[in-house]
């Protein structure tokens, strides 16, 4: 299958995107076409005030998904605003995409509801979907991994699709379907959602003294004071930890050894880092063998292939609506 997905460029990642988004690219990779692309413009959408340094941002995330695994010998690796066939797509979807399906989008109310800080009263934000729509066809995209939160961007995608093809009578695109991700949410170190501006992640970047002292700090369970006091692993965070990164043994291990008063909170988290270490300890390795002049190289080289299908899509496009003549392969 042909997979796209992008990420926006808003900071270091941490074990949450791991889980929830890295992971999966990794395994996707392997079996399948990915073009894995680096959102810019989408950014920009709800955070044009904050004078970003979106290129630095981009490499960065670049970096963050070669240390993780992310390979460019199998996926195509983009900056989205590298590829101005985004913008030109994005244009005429807009044309034709009616207000109504923006306005009535979940994320979009839930959005503007919920970030009382920062002004997102724009068209670039209530349009947002359609900006991704673009992403997305543009590839000939069968499948897009995404979180829960991403649904209804996928069904707008999809009936834009679908007005397309009907208004324009040419069948151009792909319907592309969800891969939703599996993995369930890691929670932060203080029990809330995980996030840079919590101050709650253990970032991928992180040393290894960097994620002990933040776990070292993570509240275990309330009702274990002393060592000899008896604890219950299912209201414990680093027993969330242990079962998304440790392996059945030594979650086993820590049940017992919980429940019964024979370990400590202390012991368990080492237990907790070294599962943990054995997912940041490669990244580390990898992170220190990439030099800025190698993620330039990939970043040319993934935008050539990328900038390749991407003009050869836009030039059937624009036969449909400027020549109202139809040449799908
Ligand atoms: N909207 C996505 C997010 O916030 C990012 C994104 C932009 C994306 N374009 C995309 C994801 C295309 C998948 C496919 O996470
Ligand atoms: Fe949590 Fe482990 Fe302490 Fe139990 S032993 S309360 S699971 S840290």
């Amino acid at each position: 299958m042909r997979i796209v997905s992008g990420m926006r460029p808003t900071g270091k990642l941490h074990l949450g995107h791991y889980l929830g988004v890295l992971k999966n690219w990794i395994e996707l990779q392997k079996e399948h076409e990915c073009y894995f692309f680096v959102a810019d413009w989408h950014a920009l959408s709800t955070s044009y005030e904050e004078k970003l340094n979106l290129k630095k941002l981009s490499r960065e995330l670049i970096k963050d998904w070669l240390a993780a695994g992310v390979d460019p010998k199998k996926s195509i690796l983009f900056i989205q605003s590298h590829i101005k066939e985004h913008a030109e797509l994005y244009v005429l979807l807009n044309m034709i995409t009616p207000l109504g399906w923006l306005e009535r989008n979940p994320t979009y109310k839930d959005q503007l509801s919920q970030m009382k800080h920062k002004d997102i009263h724009t068209a670039g934000f209530l349009t947002y979907p359609v900006l991704q729509a673009a992403d997305i066809i543009l590839y000939d995209a069968e499948a897009v991994p995404i979180g829960e939160d991403q649904r209804p961007h996928l069904e707008i995608t999809r009936e834009i699709v679908r007005r397309f093809h009907h208004l324009f009578s040419c069948e151009l695109f792909k319907e592309p379907k969800e891969l939703l991700s599996p993995t369930p949410k890691l929670l932060g170190l203080d029990g809330r959602k995980m996030s840079k501006s919590y101050g709650n992640a253990i970032f991928l970047s992180d040393s290894s003294e960097e994620v002990w002292q933040k776990l070292r700090g993570a509240k275990t369970d309330p009702q274990r004071v002393r060592k000899s006091d008896p604890g219950n692993p299912e209201v414990c965070l680093i027993y969330d930890y242990h079962k998304a990164f440790s392996d059945e043994e030594t979650i086993q291990k820590v049940v017992e050894g919980c429940t019964s008063a024979s370990i400590g909170c202390v012991e368990c988290k080492k237990w907790c880092m070294a599962s943990i270490e054995k997912v940041l300890e490669p990244m580390r390795e990898r992170r220190a063998a990439i030099d800025d002049e190698a993620v330039e190289e990939i970043i040319a080289s993934g935008e050539r292939k990328a900038k390749e299908a991407a003009s050869k899509k836009m030039n059937q496009v624009n036969k449909a609506v400027f020549e109202i003549s139809c040449e799908v392969e």
